[in-house]
């Protein structure tokens, strides 16, 4: 969709389902590339990166396909090229995962470098300095990042405990599977999404000893075998739906997630006055009223998530008070205050934090998303704002939320997505 027209002010009430999760099935896909064999996956989210991933896969020779029973099935037996286009690349930074397969079972990879990104500064340095780690002769040129290696070796590798790298772990765990001797990454990251891909590969065969912790010890095996695997929900998407039903005052049922991934964001809403009550796989938030203010810190898991501090964001727009929402991970995360204020928010934002006075209520407004988080945070602001809010920019969302129209209509939101308005202007492409 390239706009969603939103009218605001009706509670969301009812169930909604959340979709596998946009963030853990890319790293799966990635990891497809280095089994001998088929590997099937399930619960993967129909959405734009999923797609772009797909087609990355495709793109170096792979068959990913998906069946009849909604499984997509990737055989990479048929691999005949390292070069990832930049085409690819360019729309998505998650297409950098194909660098670890590749090195460690192909021997090469030739992965452009993946370059800005409007939330902040993500370089892939800590991708690059694993790689070498590991034996591999890395060069970067002409924006390419080309790796060569006849067999990676296992090595010690130290990440920096302050800045924890989700993509990182996921690409050096990749990478580790099939070198020679064994790795030890410490400091790995342990998001959800970064243990799912790690089971998948110990279904596959590899040897990872710590997994869901932050050091592992990995032994490198000769080859993988196909497995049948089900993707993990998307904590994001539960969250974000949370986070709609807080702030038009309903009552939402979240199914189909594992609550506990959403632990410190249930936490949150419940200090912001929610009741929350959870289930074996599912979470009802109910809320009757404005929220309290909460001050709030993201932080790797399992801390608060940086994907949910734009909605949280427009949750503390309308609290109860004033509150501070500090961001560690990216440093220009805050994008959507200035469309926030245009809403009537009343925002500052500081170096690596944002002040929010709370006020009664948003009104709607035209806004630009600028990245997937930000495009789904506007559109909560529209739910509880008054009148209508036009979000633009909507082709980011649909990157990263499987139905969101859909979804939220069918607890009774007032949204509809629309085409774009003036063909002449297409929304660029954050790298998100
Ligand atoms: N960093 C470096 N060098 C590196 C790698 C990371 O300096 O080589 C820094 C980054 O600049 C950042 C911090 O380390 O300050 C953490 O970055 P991380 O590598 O963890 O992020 P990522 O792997 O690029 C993934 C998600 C993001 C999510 C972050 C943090 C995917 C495809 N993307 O990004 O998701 O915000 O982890 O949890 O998994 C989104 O879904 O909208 C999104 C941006």
């Amino acid at each position: 969709m390239a706009r969603f027209r939103i009218t605001g002010g009706t509670p969301l009430s009812g169930s909604v389902e959340v979709s596998g999760s946009k963030n853990g099935s890319l790293p799966l896909l990635a990891a497809a590339l280095l089994v001998d064999g088929e590997v099937v996956l399930h619960n993967i989210p129909s959405i734009r990166d999923i797609n772009t991933m797909i087609q990355m896969l495709r793109a170096l020779g792979a068959k990913a396909e998906f069946r009849q029973d909604g499984g997509l099935a990737i055989d990479s037996s048929t691999v005949d090229s390292v070069k990832a286009p930049y085409d690819l690349v360019r729309r998505m930074r998650g297409s950098f995962y194909v660098a670890g397969p590749l090195l460690a079972r192909f021997g090469e990879a030739q992965v452009p470098l993946p370059g800005g990104c409007v939330i902040g500064s993500r370089p892939v340095d800590f991708h690059i300095r694993g790689f070498k780690a590991l034996g591999a002769q890395v060069e970067e040129k002409y924006g390419v990042m080309h790796g060569r290696a006849e067999r990676l070796v296992g090595t010690r590798i130290y990440m920096d405990p302050r800045l924890r790298s989700v993509g990182a772990t996921v690409n050096l765990t990749l990478a580790a599977t099939l070198a020679e001797g064994t790795t030890v990454i410490e400091n790995a990251s342990r998001e959800p999404e970064v243990v799912d891909c790690q089971n998948l590969l110990a279904a596959c065969g590899a040897d990872i000893e710590g997994i869901g912790t932050t050091t592992l010890t990995i032994h490198g095996v000769d080859r993988l075998h196909g497995t049948e695997w089900t993707a993990i929900s998307d904590r994001m998407e539960a969250g974000t739906f949370l986070i709609a039903g807080a702030l038009t005052r309903g009552d939402v049922t979240i199914g189909s997630i594992v609550p506990e991934h959403l632990h410190m964001v249930t936490e949150l809403l419940e200090q912001a006055g929610c009741e929350i009550d959870t289930g074996d796989r599912s979470i009802r938030l109910r809320m009757d009223r404005r929220p309290d203010a909460v001050d709030v810190m993201t932080a790797p898991y399992p801390g608060y998530p940086t994907d949910l501090q734009p909605a949280t964001g427009v949750l503390m727009s309308v609290a109860n008070g004033v509150s501070v929402i500090e961001e560690t991970i990216f440093d220009a995360r805050f994008n959507y205050v200035d469309e926030l204020l245009r809403m009537g928010a009343d925002v500052r934002v500081m170096e690596g934090a944002a002040i929010f006075k709370g006020v009664p209520q948003l009104s709607g407004a035209p806004v630009l998303a600028t990245d997937i988080r930000a495009g789904a945070a506007l559109i909560l602001a529209g739910l509880c704002a008054e009148g209508v809010t036009e979000v633009s920019g909507g082709a980011l969302v649909d990157r990263g939320y499987e139905d969101i129209t859909g979804k939220l209509r069918s607890v009774g939101a007032e949204i509809e997505g629309l085409p774009e308005a003036d063909p002449e202007s297409s929304d660029d492409e954050c790298l998100a």
